[in-house]
């Protein structure tokens, strides 16, 4: 596919999802290409398997900098080194200024671990079997300056079981996002997304590849 967007995906460890939107982007029908892994942390274990994907990598320590506008940057200087159009948020845990999320509006998701609005912040599966919650998941969402806020681009819902731990919960919600991440990338790349307020519309057609799930966006 001629002009995939080229991509970043931040990171601050493991990355599995960093590496769901790495396999789906290797189809060559997928709209987006990954450009970039940047992680605030060298012991990311995401960064390895970048690497070994051929993807460019990049550590910038957010430690060493005097505040967020500066670490920020710096990430920007390699944003636009490696002429990035899209960032993926993918378990990077550091907040972000309100001039960076204006900077990069409608072209900066990221993924979070609840059904969005429940649960902003740390802890969502513990939080959700403390409340009783029967149904949890994942939500793929268009970042804006308030924390985990911002106009939803796709989710999907897991069962809680009267047997789940936050890890096993968790486990199983991970696999949704795996599902879930790839699929929203895609249909930002494809330039199927229109935002309406706090409601994004996606359009269904023969440009995103079959094979992908991506989630059933009503008509
Ligand atoms: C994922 O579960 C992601 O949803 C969560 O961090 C994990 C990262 O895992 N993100 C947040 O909590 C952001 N608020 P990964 O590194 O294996 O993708």
């Amino acid at each position: 596919m001629k002009g995939r967007k080229r991509t970043a995906v931040l990171i601050s460890g493991r990355g599995s999802n960093m590496r769901a939107l790495i396999e789906a982007a290797r189809s060559p029908d997928y709209p987006a290409e990954i450009a970039l892994v940047l992680s605030n942390r060298a012991e990311a274990a995401g960064l390895a398997f970048a690497k070994e994907h051929g993807i460019a990598t990049a550590v910038i320590d957010h430690k060493i900098y005097a505040g967020r506008g500066e670490f920020e940057k710096s990430m920007q200087v390699l944003l636009d080194l490696h002429k990035i159009e899209i960032i993926c948020l993918a378990g990077f845990m550091r907040v972000l200024t309100q001039g960076f999320v204006q900077h990069w509006q409608g072209r900066l998701i990221n993924i979070h671990p609840s059904l969005l609005p429940a649960y902003r912040g740390l802890d969502t599966h513990a939080r959700a079997l403390a409340e009783g919650a029967k149904i949890h998941g994942c939500s793929v969402h268009f970042v804006v300056p308030a924390l985990d806020e911002g106009p939803i681009i796709a989710q999907a819902a897991v069962a809680v079981l009267d047997s789940d731990t936050p890890e096993t919960l968790a486990a199983r919600v991970l696999a949704q996002e795996h599902v879930i991440y790839p699929g929203a990338l895609a249909a930002l790349a494809g330039g199927l997304l229109t935002v309406i307020g706090n409601r994004v519309a996606c359009e269904r057609t023969a440009a995103l590849p079959p094979a992908l799930k991506v989630p059933d966006f009503p008509k």
